[in-house]
């Protein structure tokens, strides 16, 4: 009997140590990846130190560090009919319709004149396994040598255009030369895409190609590298790293066009040197006046500003107003005490005109034009510099000066959703 209750307890005891050992691992884990998540972060979206920068450049000066470059393979024929190929990374995809594929190529290459002449190239794209006859093609000159003999490939007749393809590789494009530019050192010909053909053995259940099957060949700079892993599809990049977006999903749709409004708006800070006009001001101060204000009383003040002078004097003094220096026109929202009343002391003002600011800056962004709230107020510094320089009366305190201009597109909106910032009473 003793013995039993004796071996119980050590069950018992064994089955408590091992839950803690679960549930401790468990934290450790749950620790762990939340680590690795800020780690992760971090490194790609806040590291501004220098030294430990991954966006730390050093000026190259003018080199062709384009990656990936393509290597594909020029079909032509000469005057007498021989088939030649030739390597080309100068090259790629330059209009959509009609379809189109831009391939440049030095006069000294015997290919350069055959496509002068014949008006037609085929492009060939290699897997990664065809890399040896893509270097072949892109060393030997079809002035020197039957590069299909040499290689044992095998030309095929244009079914369209007066050019050959190689039977071997994957995909063969027949291209019908539409013009050509000297652009210097290359001629850059242009050719219409007449037909596209494509190895059924590559191909997915929609038809298309599956890259992975393909493995195209890609150069880059002096080496030769097969395509690396799937990633994501297009669009699936913008997904959401630990819960937060990488970047905004500029593809996610809003109920109306108000709410994309309200989610776009961003802060400019990088500007265009095209004109706002004055239609387009007084729009935005309409919207600004449209804003909702305590008692009706509207204690505001407008000031716009174009002048040169001004807008770089205020650029000077003012530290986060630097992006005035880029911009032709400011609007500085005051608050005007007058108007205030017996609800100045409550500060009222200061919501009025952030309401009046917050419009603006949304009615900015339907326009398609770009501002930035940079504070005057409460900062007693900076408000003395904006009444002084815009030689203001007592009574109008300037809340901020807005910057408006034309976005460069540098500047993106943030995704502040924050569901752990929501407090909700729920009923039970
Ligand atoms: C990877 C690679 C890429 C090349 N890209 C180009 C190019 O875009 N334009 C060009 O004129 N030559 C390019 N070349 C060099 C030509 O392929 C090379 O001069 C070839 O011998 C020309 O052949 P052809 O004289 O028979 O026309 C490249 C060579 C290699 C190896």
């Amino acid at each position: 009997m003793q013995k039993s209750k004796l071996l119980n307890i050590i069950l018992a005891v064994a089955v408590l140590v091992l839950v803690i050992q679960l549930v401790n691992k468990n934290e450790r884990t749950e620790r762990r990846s939340a680590a690795t998540a800020a780690a992760i972060k971090d490194t790609l979206l806040t590291k501004t130190d220098a030294a430990m920068s991954p966006f730390k450049k050093k000026s190259l000066g003018v080199r062709s560090e384009v990656y990936p470059k393509p290597a594909f393979v020029i079909g032509t024929y000469d005057k007498s009919g021989k088939a030649n190929i030739m390597t080309a990374a100068w090259a790629g995809i330059c209009n959509s319709d009609p379809l189109s594929i831009a391939v440049s190529m030095r006069p000294a290459t015997y290919s350069y004149h055959n496509v002068t002449e014949s008006k037609a190239f085929t492009v060939n794209i290699p897997s990664s396994e065809m890399a040896r006859y893509v270097d072949y093609a892109g060393r030997f000159s079809g002035k020197d040598v039957d590069k299909f003999v040499e290689t044992g490939l095998t030309p095929v007749k244009g079914e369209y255009v007066n050019a050959p393809y190689v039977k071997e590789f994957p995909i063969v494009i027949e291209c019908e030369l539409t013009t050509y530019h000297d652009l210097g050192s290359h001629r850059q010909f242009i050719g219409k895409v007449i037909d596209v053909k494509v190895d059924e053995a590559i191909l997915n259940a929609e038809g298309r190609v599956d890259v992975n099957l393909l493995n195209p060949l890609i150069y880059g700079g002096g080496n030769y590298f097969e395509t690396g892993k799937y990633i994501a599809k297009t669009g699936e990049s913008l997904h959401d790293i630990d819960g937060m977006p990488f970047v905004p999903d500029y593809s996610r749709k809003y109920a109306n066009e108000i709410l994309e409004v309200i989610h776009n708006r961003k802060s400019v800070r990088h500007f265009t040197e095209q004109l706002v006009s004055k239609e387009q001001i007084e729009t935005l101060l309409k919207a600004g006046m449209a804003a909702p204000t305590a008692a009706n009383r509207q204690p505001w003040k407008f000031y716009v500003i174009t002048e040169r002078e001004t807008l770089d004097l205020l650029a000077e003094k003012l530290p986060y107003a630097k992006m005035l220096t880029q911009v032709q026109t400011a609007i500085v929202v005051c608050g005007d005490m007058d108007k205030a009343g017996n609800l100045k002391e409550l500060g009222y003002w200061v919501q009025d005109c952030s309401a009046a600011t917050q419009n603006i800056l949304l009615a900015a962004e339907s326009m398609g034009l770009g501002a930035v709230w940079t504070a005057a107020y409460p900062y007693e510094d900076r408000v003395e510099v904006v009444t002084k320089v815009l030689e203001m009366p007592e009574n109008h305190v300037p809340l901020n000066v807005i910057p408006v201009g034309y976005p460069t597109g540098e500047d993106l909106p943030k995704d502040k959703w924050r569901p752990e910032n929501v407090v909700w009473k729920e009923k039970v």
